[in-house]
């Protein structure tokens, strides 16, 4: 088994995360609205029960997307991907939140508060509006009374061993950190409370590295449900899963089916009630907002996508910690280029052997950078890779192309960053 851990920075075996039960996303993505680059070239990989999405996007109902900056080095080309899928997700309707994870940053690398601040505004909120992102929810955990409120609460249903065993805490971790999963939930599921939108399909966007918090979440959420709603058998199962009030609930349960005409079985005994509908999750959801009538949370679970790293220049990862090999999004086109031309290619020792044996695109560095958007158009980039392939292109051209589209990037990004400037207070909660 392999462990992800989302505090180190190695790179993954993507194929083998299925054992985590991370699910491939390259059949959920086909019918969303033009499907961007990074879904169509597979840079966001995998995902969990993105079927909500899916669903809320077809029916036009409202959904959510909730996700998290480490304020924490520069912004690199790595981090862009994240907020090029919050961007896309605004275009077609969610509405957004982004937590500044300072408290984060506190506890596990050793930033101050204010630091983390400065970090999240000069790096990484005005590269945000600078490309593209729209007015929403931006805000710091350690303002956010509501998350830290939130985290303490559930961590009532979480413990020591469990918490300890995902992260491999010890006895000399700081308690910060340990408390640092926690508040994450509570980043991820306040905007389910009524206050931030209320109870509705929750999509967190994140690297691959972030899942054990994905899980942490999601365990926790469920946790705090007083249903367990699971198909059974080509129906709804509907289980009680506390030992009060058990009559009561299963009336709750049953009340639904009757409303929508379902038929029925319930067995007190069992605390179940077994539902003649297919339909999961509208169930769910109708009791997560039952349990809040009640008094509770009613969380329903938050889903996820996840999507693949990009590569630093050497072929190791893309890190601001080694920055002759990350492209900043504060570079000048000459840094850049001059990064660019050192960069690992696919090409071969000499010009001879390259023309006759041809390029390996899928070990190039730069290729990767123009997958990762720096071409937009399918076709070119398919070009590229064939050019390259039967040896007609060569490392040089394609080093010279990408230093002139990294160069316009970055001119624009700059010039719109200026402008940024006066526009993040409306992005601030
Ligand atoms: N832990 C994330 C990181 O290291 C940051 C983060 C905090 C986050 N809260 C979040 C990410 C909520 C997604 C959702 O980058």
């Amino acid at each position: 088994m392999i462990r992800i851990d989302p505090w180190s920075s190695k790179q993954y075996d993507y194929e083998k995360l299925h054992q985590f039960g991370i699910e491939d996303f390259k059949n959920e993505w086909k019918d969303l609205p033009s499907p961007p680059f990074f879904f169509r070239r597979g840079i966001v990989f995998g995902h969990r029960d993105f079927h909500r999405i899916k669903d809320a996007i077809k029916k036009k109902k409202p959904w959510v997307i909730l996700t998290g900056l480490m304020p924490s080095g520069k912004m690199h080309l790595g981090h862009k991907i994240v907020i090029d899928q919050v961007i896309y997700y605004q275009s077609i309707g969610a509405d957004i939140h982004i937590a500044v994870a300072d408290i984060e940053a506190y506890a596990t690398r050793g930033y101050s508060l204010k630091q983390a601040e400065k970090i999240a505004i000069e790096e990484y909120i005005s590269n945000y509006i600078a490309l593209g992102l729209k007015p929403c929810h931006i805000y710091f955990q350690s303002k956010n009374n509501d998350v830290k409120d939130m985290a303490y609460l559930l961590a009532k249903k979480a413990n020591l061993s469990q918490t300890t065993a995902i992260y491999g805490f010890t006895g000399s971790t700081n308690m910060a950190h340990v408390f640092a999963p926690f508040i994450q939930a509570g980043d991820i599921l306040h905007v389910q409370l009524a206050a931030y939108g209320g109870l509705r399909p929750t999509l967190v966007p994140v690297g691959v590295d972030q899942d054990p918090h994905i899980r942490f979440c999601r365990d926790i959420a469920s946790a705090h449900r007083l249903y367990s709603v699971m198909e059974h058998e080509g129906r709804t199962g509907v289980f009680v899963k506390v030992d009060e009030g058990v009559k009561k609930l299963l009336d709750i349960a049953e009340g639904i089916a009757k409303k929508h005409g379902y038929s029925y079985e319930r067995n007190d005994a069992y605390k179940a009630i077994y539902i003649a509908s297919n339909n999961v999750d509208e169930i769910d959801f109708e009791l997560a907002m039952e349990e809040r009538k009640l008094g509770y949370y009613g969380f329903i679970l938050p889903s996820s996508t996840y999507h693949r790293f990009i590569t630093g220049l050497d072929g190791n990862k893309m890190s601001s910690s080694r920055p002759n090999y990350a492209i900043f999004l504060s570079d000048t086109p000459e840094e850049a280029k001059k990064k660019i031309w050192h960069a690992k290619t696919g090409g071969r020792i000499s010009i001879e052997e390259h023309r006759r044996l041809g390029g390996e695109p899928e070990k190039c560095i730069i290729y990767e950078l123009f997958t990762y958007g720096l071409i937009k158009d399918d076709r070119q980039l398919e070009q590229i890779y064939q050019d390259c392939r039967n040896g007609k292109q060569t490392c040089g051209q394609c080093k010279k192309l990408a230093s002139e589209l990294m160069k316009e990037f970055l001119n624009d990004l700059k010039e719109k960053r200026n402008s940024a400037k006066d526009e993040i207070k409306e992005y601030l909660d």
